[in-house]
């Protein structure tokens, strides 16, 4: 299984460390960093509801081409302010040409391809702040007609190295049960520690 991780956070951090432990399972895995990529935030200028392409040809929209060639996807993302961090919500956003581009009949979308979200927050008993970045991953899989099998979720990690051995093995195990091939169980959420 082609699985492509996709780190948010603006450092090498908490959330790439379990990122990293996620692919581990997976010897067809793949990492990209949105840090290292040309960032341009969606500018509202409509033209992908005419033509369903994004006016921009940069890192992100290199990113939406090859998101299908993979059969699993894992955002993974620290948490700021109750929300995803601006680099996983500049990403998302540029999803609106899918969303634009869903009424030109043109437009086919692969289907199957499996999406979960992992996100680490430094406060503890804030399930709230999961629940938003879980609700705007969903739209996201939505407009992109990804499977949501769902989230892994990690309070209480906040400093640079508090990422457990144990928060490893259970990054590992959660998203191999999420992504495996399996009907039945998924969409559910995983919240690890607390
Ligand atoms: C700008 C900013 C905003 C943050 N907001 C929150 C927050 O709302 N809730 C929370 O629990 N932690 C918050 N944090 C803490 C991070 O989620 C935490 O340090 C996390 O481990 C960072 O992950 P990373 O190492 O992958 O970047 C914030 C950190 C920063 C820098």
């Amino acid at each position: 299984m082609r699985v492509l991780g996709i780190g948010a956070s603006p450092r090498k951090g908490n959330s790439e460390a379990l990122l990293d432990e996620a692919l581990r399972g997976h010897p067809l895995g793949e990492k990209i960093n949105l840090r290292e990529l040309e960032l341009n935030p969606c500018l509202s200028c409509g033209r992908c509801g005419e033509t369903a392409e994004c006016v921009f040809k940069d890192g992100i929209s290199t990113l939406y081409d090859r998101l299908y060639d993979f059969q699993g996807i894992i955002l993974s993302s620290p948490i700021y302010f109750g929300s995803l961090a601006a680099q996983a919500k500049v990403f998302i956003d540029r999803a609106q040409f899918a969303w634009a581009g869903r009424h030109l009949s043109t437009r086919q979308l692969p289907q199957g391809v499996k999406a979960v979200l992992m996100v680490v927050a430094g406060m503890r008993n804030r399930p709230d702040f999961f629940r938003n970045a879980e609700e705007i991953f969903k739209i996201w899989c939505s407009c992109l007609d990804l499977d949501y099998r769902g989230g892994i979720y990690f309070p209480g990690i906040d400093g640079l190295g508090d990422v457990t051995a144990n928060d490893r093995q259970r990054a590992r195990e959660a998203a191999w049960l999420l992504l495996r091939n399996e009907g039945g169980s998924p969409p559910f959420s995983v919240e690890i520690g607390g």
